[in-house]
């Protein structure tokens, strides 16, 4: 009998830009407050890169990390799927530029467009892959620059996100004894688009001085819309794949959900049942980072001594589209 290869997590590092952004430095620039910041989304200062990082540097920095601890070569990659809402051009995409970076020749690279869940989506993919015996080994990044796209003078924004990447390697094994991604959940609504989107800069309304103008090339958002609809969705996601790993709740040793908001993360976690201190929270370090949140969260909770082998994680996240997913894995 043939078995279905069962994927698995073997490598994961991320890499943040040096330069730091704290809500001192967004007092000074905007009619705001750390006190308004704090209490409001849990964000102390998030990393803002320069133009020196690219979101392929980034995710170079993280993936020679990843593959290192996955103890595999570039060469060994099947494939390279990045997400991300800040590509560092339309056209080809991210995914490509890093594929010459690591010298992955033996890759199909392209970039997955989730927007916040860009990695959750991008390992799902990798995940059905490798079950379906197409790769042994894929490299799975979630890697934004968002303070490219973020409008500094709109205080209801710009105060919310951060730039990093996090790589984590996907491997076929066919042993469960060494644990793996027992389910994955992911959905969208397109109806509702409009509640956080760029305007412009695409083919309906290309660049043009206009664009630059009514700076509709940097993201809108209503803010208590988003609130609402990632707090549905995150519960919805969180009940499905625990019910697809076929565990309980209460089987769950820890969180990592998307950074976006610490009220939204307490408030999904009180809908599943899961205690804070089973919640992996690093909001108030990195902001949010759309694709890279989930990673970032990961490696700091690896780093915190917070994960032992045959844990049971579950990963959440939702983003613009609107897009949402979940993971149960067993680390
Ligand atoms: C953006 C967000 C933090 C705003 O918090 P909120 O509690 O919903 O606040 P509101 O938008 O209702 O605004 C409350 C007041 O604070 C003001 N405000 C907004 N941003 C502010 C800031 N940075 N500093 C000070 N005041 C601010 C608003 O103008 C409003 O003032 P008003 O009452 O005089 O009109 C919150 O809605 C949020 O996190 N939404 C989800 C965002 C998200 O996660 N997006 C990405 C999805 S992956």
């Amino acid at each position: 009998m043939i078995q279905r290869p069962i994927a698995r997590i073997s490598g994961l590092g991320v890499a943040v830009p040096s330069g730091i952004r704290t809500n001192a430095d967004w007092e000074a620039a905007l009619d705001t407050s750390d006190q308004w910041i704090v209490e409001r989304t849990g964000i102390r200062e998030r990393r803002w890169a320069g133009p020196e990082d690219t979101v392929a540097s980034l995710s170079k920095t993280a993936a020679d990390l990843a593959l290192e601890q996955a103890g595999i070569g570039p060469m060994d990659l099947g494939g390279i799927i990045l997400g991300t809402a800040t590509p560092d051009r339309l056209l080809p995409s991210t995914a490509c530029d890093l594929q010459a970076l690591l010298g992955a020749e033996n890759a199909a690279a392209f970039d997955i467009a989730a927007a916040c869940p860009g990695w959750l989506y991008s390992l799902t993919v990798a995940e059905g892959l490798i079950a379906a015996g197409q790769a042994e080994h894929i490299l799975v990044v979630g890697a934004e620059k968002l303070s490219t796209i973020t409008d500094e003078t709109d205080r209801s924004t710009a105060i919310l996100f951060g730039d990093g990447a996090g790589a984590t390697v996907i491997s076929a094994y066919r042993n469960e004894a060494n644990g793996g991604i027992l389910s994955t959940f992911i959905r969208s609504d397109g109806r509702l688009a409009s509640l956080l989107y760029r305007p412009g800069g695409g083919s309906t309304r290309p660049f043009s001085q206009e664009v630059l103008d009514d700076r509709s090339h940097f993201m809108k958002m209503a803010g208590r819309e988003v609130f609402k609809a990632a707090v549905r969705a995150m519960t919805q996601a969180c009940d499905e794949a625990i019910q697809r790993a076929g565990v309980a709740a209460e089987d769950i040793d820890l969180m990592v959900p998307h950074q976006a908001n610490i009220r939204i993360i307490e408030a999904t976690a009180k809908h599943t049942g899961m205690p804070m201190d089973k919640v992996m929270v690093n909001i108030d370090r990195f902001g949010n980072t759309s694709a890279a949140s989930i990673p970032l969260a990961f490696d700091q909770a690896i780093n915190e001594g917070r994960l032992e082998r045959g844990m049971l994680i579950l990963l959440v996240t939702f983003g613009a589209g609107f897009t949402w997913g979940s993971s149960v894995v067993r680390w």
